[in-house]
C-alpha cells in the first residue's frame, strides 16, 4: 500500500481496494477459525480517539490492533484534556510524542481526519468524519458481498434513506462504482444531495424503483443528531415510504441479501422481520469489520516498516 494514511475512498483506486478486500477475507477466514493471533503490528502503538459514538467501529478496530499484537490505547473526547480547551492538532502532536503509529479518529467535523494526517508523523485512518467519509464501513460492506458472490462487480446495490447526512452511502458510492457495481439510490427529496449521479448513482423516486432486481438492499441509520430540522413528517411515514420491509423486498432479486452499518432504528430503515431473517448479513458485516480492519492495519504498518522505518 503506498499510502501513509486511509481518509477516504474517493482517492483510492480499485487495485488498492481490491487488495484491502483480499487480505481482509483471508483474515475473516481465520477469526471463523477461532484464530486470533497475528505479529503485523507488535511493537507497535496504536491510538483510538472518538470525538462521537461509536460501539462498532471503535470495537473492532481495537480487537484488530490486538488481534495483530499490536498495544492499542483508546481516548473518548469525553473524557480527554480535548474537554480542557487543547486542538485537534495539538491531541495528535502530544500522540505522536509518544510515538504513536497509528492514530485512528472519529469526528463530527468533516475533513478532521486529514487535517491530523498532514500534521502527524503517525498512520492516519478515518473512522468516520462528520457527513463525508467512512472508509473501512464501506470496505467491510463490499468484503461482505464479495465473500457472498464472490465478486462485486455487476452487482447491483440499492441504498436506500439519508444519504445526505451518511459518510456510509458516500464511501460505499466511491468503492462499490469503482469495483463494478451499479448502485441505485432513494430517499426522501430533502435528504437527497445534489450531484449523486455525478457519482455514479442511479437516482429513483421510488423505493420499489431502487430495489427492483437488486442483489443487496442497503438500509441506512436516521441520522437523528445531525437534523435540527424536520426532513420527514414523521418516522412512521419514513418507515413506510423510505424504509425496507417485505413487501418492497419483492421487487429485489430472491434471496437478496439485507445490509446495513448499524446501529439500526428497528422498524424504521428495516423491518425487524428483514433484520432477524435469513437474508439478513448484518451480524456477517460485523465480523468483517474485524476482517478488514486487520488488513488496513497490516497493510500501512507493512508500508510503514518498509518505506518509514522509525528509530
Ligand atoms: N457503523 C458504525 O459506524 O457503527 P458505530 O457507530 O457503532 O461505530
Amino acid at each position: 500500500m503506498k499510502r501513509k494514511d486511509i481518509l477516504g475512498l474517493y482517492d483510492m483506486d480499485a487495485a488498492e481496494i481490491d487488495g484491502i478486500l483480499a487480505r481482509g477475507l483471508a483474515f475473516k477466514a481465520e477469526l471463523k477459525a477461532g484464530r486470533k493471533v497475528f505479529h503485523a503490528l507488535a511493537g507497535r502503538s496504536m491510538v483510538t480517539l472518538f470525538y462521537e459514538n461509536s460501539t462498532r467501529t471503535r470495537c473492532s478496530f481495537e480487537f484488530a490492533g490486538k488481534f495483530l499484537g499490536g498495544q492499542v490505547v483508546n481516548i473518548s473526547a469525553a473524557a480527554s484534556s480535548v474537554q480542557k480547551g487543547e486542538t485537534l492538532v495539538d491531541t495528535g502532536k502530544t500522540l505522536d510524542a509518544m510515538k504513536t503509529d497509528v492514530i485512528v479518529i472519529r469526528h463530527p467535523a468533516g475533513g478532521a481526519p486529514h487535517l491530523l494526517a498532514k500534521t502527524v508523523k503517525a498512520h492516519v485512518i478515518n473512522a468516520g468524519d462528520g457527513m463525508n467519509e467512512h472508509p473501512s464501513q464501506a470496505l467491510l460492506d463490499m468484503l461482505t458481498m464479495r465473500e457472498n458472490f464472490g465478486s462485486v462487480s455487476g452487482l447491483k446495490v440499492a441504498i436506500l434513506g439519508d444519504i445526505s447526512h451518511s459518510r456510509v452511502a458516500k464511501s460505499n458510492l466511491y468503492g462499490l462504482t469503482k469495483l463494478g457495481a451499479q448502485v441505485s439510490v432513494y430517499g426522501p427529496r430533502t435528504l437527497m444531495p445534489a450531484g449523486l449521479d455525478a457519482m455514479g448513482a442511479k437516482v429513483c423516486s421510488s423505493r420499489e424503483e431502487a430495489v427492483e432486481g437488486a442483489d443487496v438492499v442497503m438500509g441506512l441509520r436516521i441520522q437523528l443528531e445531525r437534523q435540527k430540522a424536520g426532513n420527514f413528517p414523521s418516522l412512521g411515514e419514513y418507515a413506510k415510504y423510505y424504509g425496507a420491509d417485505g413487501e418492497v423486498m419483492k421487487y429485489a432479486k430472491p434471496g437478496a441479501l439485507i445490509m446495513h452499518p448499524g446501529p439500526v432504528n428497528r422498524g424504521v430503515e428495516l423491518t425487524s422481520g428483514l433484520i432477524d431473517g435469513p437474508s439478513s448479513r448484518i451480524e456477517e458485516q460485523v465480523l468483517s469489520g474485524v476482517a478488514v480492519r486487520m488488513a488496513m492495519l497490516s497493510l500501512l504498518v507493512k508500508e510503514d516498516q518498509d518505506a518509514y522505518p522509525r528509530s
